[in-house]
């Protein structure tokens, strides 16, 4: 990160201010009241604490937006009770006014405040589970909205809103600092993929101003989204309508644990994999479903090896050197060309003749958390070293593997599979 703090502070145009956080200055201590909440304690005269509060003041007095760290991808968050602030986070992502934000909170009392009152609305047993089991952490749950509470811009008018309580220290003590409920996008220009790191950031919307202040908490852990699950329909049962950190094996297992004999577990449906649906299809709350997604600057094509997926019968597999040539664009002059694959791929890689390779490393084979931290600092990385296309290895659609694919196959133009 030295060589870009360095160069935002000589520039004299008005770059990103890039401030270093620490999650080592923040913990949270319980405290001995009903609603179990946290207290959050940053290290007095830190770093970190000068960086949060001044990032809270952006929040609450300027009424700007900032970019926040979170366990998942950086966010680029804003007051979500504010809002002239909610739609600069849409003007500078670019983004789609008909496409919900997801409110960011540091408590249950925070949730509390920002739903329907108990009369009308009380939290599911299903929803108490999973709370308890992934909050804080990457997994993001529909409610009811109340416009009152809730100002129509954060869910593009939707009825219901999308809340998550982020385990990132950084993320959670801003939203306890400025006492603000946070909507936050993706801190990346509509369409690209998600940054997991402040140098990503930097370079899609820091460098040009777009956005102020980079609150740098390093690497994101999980590296994909998080999962955006409804459990408000009729049936009671839950839809995954984007799958990301929280894996569905996971809310299987939760779902199904403390049942009485005999009672039946909560269904857990993937959209796309277990349910279909016309309304949503044409919706954008689906996420990555109307608009483009998580793509590059460069096409993006996705490899299937046989141990992953075979392909189907009218698909005779080829050799990764064939692919290569038949979406490479002629030149005269060497290309570079990336490459995103396993450390101990099936793949062979060609020589290297014709063209130059750049290689990311995306994990072992079967190591799907590794692979879903990697995922978007490989796209990103290999763009910005000026490669021509970008060869992704597939995985198995399992654990994090259902969340990696799911944002490959929007990403990807074409699929090939490639004989052993
Ligand atoms: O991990 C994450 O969720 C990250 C970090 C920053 O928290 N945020 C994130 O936000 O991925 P975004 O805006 O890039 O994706 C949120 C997705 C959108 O695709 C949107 O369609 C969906 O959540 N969403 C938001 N509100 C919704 C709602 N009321 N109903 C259905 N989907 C909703
Ligand atoms: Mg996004």
């Amino acid at each position: 990160m030295g060589h870009i703090m360095s160069s935002t502070f000589t520039k004299t145009g008005a770059s990103a201010k890039i401030l270093p956080c620490s999650s080592a200055d923040i913990s949270f201590a319980q405290k001995t009241e009903p609603s179990g909440d946290e207290t959050c304690t940053i290290t007095p005269g830190s770093t970190t604490l000068q960086s949060i509060q001044l990032a809270s003041r952006h929040l609450t007095d300027l009424k700007v937006p900032v970019v926040m760290p979170t366990e998942t991808v950086y966010g680029l968050a804003a007051s979500s009770l504010d809002p002239s602030a909610v739609a600069q986070i849409f003007s500078i992502k670019g983004r789609p006014a008909d496409n919900p934000l997801i409110v960011h909170v540091s408590s249950r009392a925070m949730l509390l405040s920002l739903l329907p009152n108990t009369t009308s609305y009380s939290l599911s047993p299903a929803y108490e589970k999973l709370i308890a089991a992934f909050w804080p952490g990457p997994l993001t749950l529909l409610f009811p909205a109340d416009p009152a509470k809730i100002p129509p811009i954060v869910t593009a008018g939707q009825p219901t809103v999308a809340i998550r309580m982020p385990s990132h220290p950084v993320a959670r003590a801003l939203i306890a600092h400025s006492n603000t409920p946070l909507a936050a996008p993706s801190a990346n220009t509509s369409g690209k993929p998600s940054p997991t790191k402040a140098e990503h950031v930097w370079t899609d919307l820091g460098e040009s101003g777009k956005v102020s202040l980079i609150l740098d908490g390093g690497p994101c852990g999980v590296g994909v989204e998080s999962t955006v699950v409804d459990g408000l329909k009729e049936d009671g049962d839950l839809r995954v309508l984007r799958p990301g950190g929280v894996t569905v094996e996971e809310i299987e297992r939760v779902v199904r644990g403390g049942l009485a004999h005999g009672e039946r577990a909560t269904r857990v449906l993937v959209h796309r994999r277990d349910f279909e649906d016309e309304a949503m299809e044409q919706h954008p709350t689906t996420p990555g479903m109307k608009y483009l997604h998580y793509s590059p600057s460069v096409p993006v094509i996705l490899l299937f090896t046989p141990d992953v997926s075979s392909p189907p019968e009218s698909v005779t597999p080829t050799s990764l050197r064939e692919v290569i040539s038949e979406f490479l664009p002629h030149s005269n002059t060497r290309q570079k060309v990336g490459l995103m694959l396993l450390s101990n791929s099936l793949l062979a890689i060609p020589p290297e003749t014709e063209v130059d390779f750049v290689t990311f490393d995306l994990g072992r084979r079967y190591s799907p958390t590794t692979t879903a931290q990697r995922l978007f600092d490989g796209l990103l990385t290999l763009e910005q070293q000026g490669v021509e296309m970008i060869f992704v290895e597939g995985i198995t659609e399992e654990q994090e593997g259902l969340a990696v694919m799911n944002r490959l196959r929007k990403a990807a133009r074409e699929v090939r599979w490639i004989q052993a």
